[in-house]
C-alpha cells in the first residue's frame, strides 16, 4: 500500500519569459535554442565578459559540449568540441601556456585536447596515467590557482584517493601536489576563498547522491583535513554530485556557487544540474549550500538573489476530483485516481515558471504528474524536474496560452496504484 502526500499551490511567476531569469536547481534547463543543455560533469572558465561551460554529453556518447554564456542564465550552444571524442567523462577547461586545452577521463586515461581558439576544433594530445604512479583513475576536476599562476588536475587517482596535479607548462600532467587521504572520494572541486583552499568531494554511491564534504587546506600541498558535510545529510547534497566550484568576483560582493550534477539513474539524458551559492566560513572551515528553488548572481555585482511578485492559486480555491466521485473544493490530500485542477492559469505564450508546492510521502514509489489544457498525455513533474517529489516546492518551464484561459491539473500516480494522498 502506497501513502503519498501532496501539497498543491500553484505559483506562475509574472513577466513573459523569453529568456531565462532564474537558475532553478534540479530543473530542465533550456539553452538558447530552446534545447535540454546537455552538458553534465562540467566546468567553467570566464574570458573577458563571457563564461564558457564544458560538459559530457549525455544524448551523444559522452563527447565534450560547450556552451557560452555572459549572465550565468542564458547557454549558447557553441556545439561538439572534439570530434569523433566519445567517453571522455568529465571533460573540464584549462589553459596552461596561452593555449586552450580540455582533460577528461577515457578509459581510466587522463585524455588532453588542444586547441588554438577557446571554443571548437580540440585535437588530441595526450593519452596518460596519473604521475608518481601511474595510476589509473576516474573523476576529473579543474582549479586554476591565482596565487602560483597554474593549473591542477584533480582526480580521483585509483579509483579512491583525490589526489592534485599540477599541469605542466606544456600541457603535460606533472608532479603530484597533494593527496586527500583517509576515505574513497570522487567528483572534486576546489575553490580559494579567505586565505584557505576548499575541496569539495563527494562519496562513492554511483549515480546515487551521497553527503558531499569538504576539507581545506592552507596550501595546495596539503594536509587536507575536515571532511564536514556540505548539506544537511538527509539532503543528500540536494539530490547532487559536485563537479565545479565557481568563483564569481563581483563589484559589490564576492559569490561562491556549487555546480552538481542531479543524475538519474544512469547519468544519461534524464539527469540534470543542481546549482547553488555557498555560505564559506574560513574561521569554522566549513561550506554551506544555500538551497533556494530559484535564485540567480548579478555577474557584475556578485550579488544573488530570487523572486518576488509571483501570482498563487491555492489548492483550496481549485477544483479536486475524486475517483470514486465525492469530493470537491476544500481538501488536498489526493490518491492515485484523483486531479486537482487549477483553471484561469495566467500565460504568457511563452516559457515561465510555475511553482508547485507539495510533498510526497514516498517519492520512489509515488509520484505527481500534470496536464496542461487537457493535452493528451500527462507528464511526471519529476520529467521536468529531478527535485520533484523530494522537496516541496518545484519549479518547472512551461509553455502556457497568453491570458487567465489555462487549466492546469495536478493527478498522482503510485506503484502499488491504490492510495497516494494528497494533504
Ligand atoms: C609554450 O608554447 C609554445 C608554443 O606552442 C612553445 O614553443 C613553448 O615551448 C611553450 N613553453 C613552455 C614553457 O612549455
Ligand atoms: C474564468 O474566468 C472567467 C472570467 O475571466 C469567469 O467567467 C469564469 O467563471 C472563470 N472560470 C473559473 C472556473 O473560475
Ligand atoms: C510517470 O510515472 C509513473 C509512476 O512512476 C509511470 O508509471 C509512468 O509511466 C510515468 N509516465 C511517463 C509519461 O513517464
Amino acid at each position: 500500500m502506497l501513502y503519498s502526500t501532496l501539497l498543491a499551490l500553484l505559483q506562475a511567476a509574472t513577466g513573459v519569459l523569453a529568456a531565462n531569469s532564474w537558475i532553478a536547481p534540479g530543473a530542465v534547463w533550456y539553452d538558447t535554442d530552446g534545447k535540454k543543455i546537455d552538458a553534465h560533469g562540467g566546468g567553467i572558465v570566464k574570458r573577458g565578459d563571457t563564461f564558457y561551460w564544458v560538459g559530457q554529453s549525455a544524448s551523444n556518447s559522452e563527447t565534450p559540449m560547450m556552451y557560452s554564456s555572459t549572465d550565468l542564465l542564458n547557454w549558447k550552444n557553441l556545439g561538439q568540441q572534439a570530434s569523433g571524442v566519445t567517453g571522455l567523462w568529465r571533460p573540464k577547461i584549462a589553459k596552461p601556456n596561452g593555449s586552450f586545452w580540455l582533460y577528461g577521463q577515457q578509459d581510466r586515461y587522463v585524455l588532453s585536447l588542444k586547441s588554438t581558439d577557446q571554443a571548437g576544433n580540440y585535437k588530441t594530445v595526450n593519452k596518460v596515467h596519473l604521475p608518481p604512479s601511474d595510476y589509473s583513475y576516474s573523476d576529473t576536476g579543474m582549479f586554476y590557482d591565482e596565487a602560483s599562476t597554474t593549473w591542477y588536475l584533480l582526480t580521483s587517482a585509483d579509483h579512491n584517493t583525490v589526489q592534485i596535479n599540477k599541469i605542466n607548462s606544456d600541457g603535460t600532467v606533472g608532479a603530484r601536489s597533494s593527496v586527500l587521504t583517509g576515505g574513497a572520494y570522487e567528483a572534486p572541486g576546489l575553490f580559494f576563498a579567505n586565505g584557505l583552499y576548499f575541496l569539495i568531494v563527494s562519496g562513492k554511491t554511483g549515480w546515487r547522491a551521497n553527503p558531499n564534504k569538504v576539507f581545506t587546506s592552507t596550501s595546495l600541498s596539503g594536509p587536507w583535513t575536515g571532511g564536514s558535510d556540505i548539506a544537511p545529510a538527509a539532503q543528500n547534497t540536494y539530490g547532487s554530485q559536485n563537479t565545479f566550484e565557481l568563483t564569481v568576483q563581483g563589484s559589490k560582493q564576492t559569490t561562491y556557487i556549487y555546480m552538481g550534477d542531479a543524475w538519474d539513474s544512469k547519468g544519461s539524458t534524464g539527469s540534470n544540474y543542481v546549482w547553488l551559492p555557498m555560505a564559506v566560513d574560513a574561521g569554522k572551515k566549513s561550506v554551506t549550500l544555500q538551497y533556494h528553488a530559484m535564485w540567480k548572481v548579478d555577474v557584475n555585482t556578485g550579488e544573488v538573489s530570487y523572486p518576488s511578485g509571483s501570482k498563487r492559486y491555492a489548492a483550496e480555491e481549485a477544483v479536486v476530483r475524486k475517483r470514486d466521485g465525492v469530493g470537491k473544493g476544500a481538501g488536498n490530500k489526493l490518491r492515485t485516481g484523483d486531479e486537482i485542477t487549477f483553471h484561469n492559469v495566467t500565460g504568457t505564450g511563452a516559457l515561465q515558471w510555475l511553482a508547485f508546492h507539495y510533498t510526497v510521502n514516498n517519492p520512489e514509489a509515488g509520484q505527481a504528474y500534470i496536464t496542461i489544457n487537457d493535452e493528451v498525455y500527462p507528464t511526471n513533474l519529476s520529467d521536468h524536474n529531478s527535485r520533484a517529489g523530494y522537496h516541496s516546492q518545484v519549479p518547472v518551464q512551461l509553455v502556457l496560452d497568453p491570458g487567465h484561459v489555462n487549466t492546469v491539473r495536478i493527478g498522482a500516480t503510485g506503484s502499488s496504484g491504490k492510495f497516494c494522498h494528497l494533504v
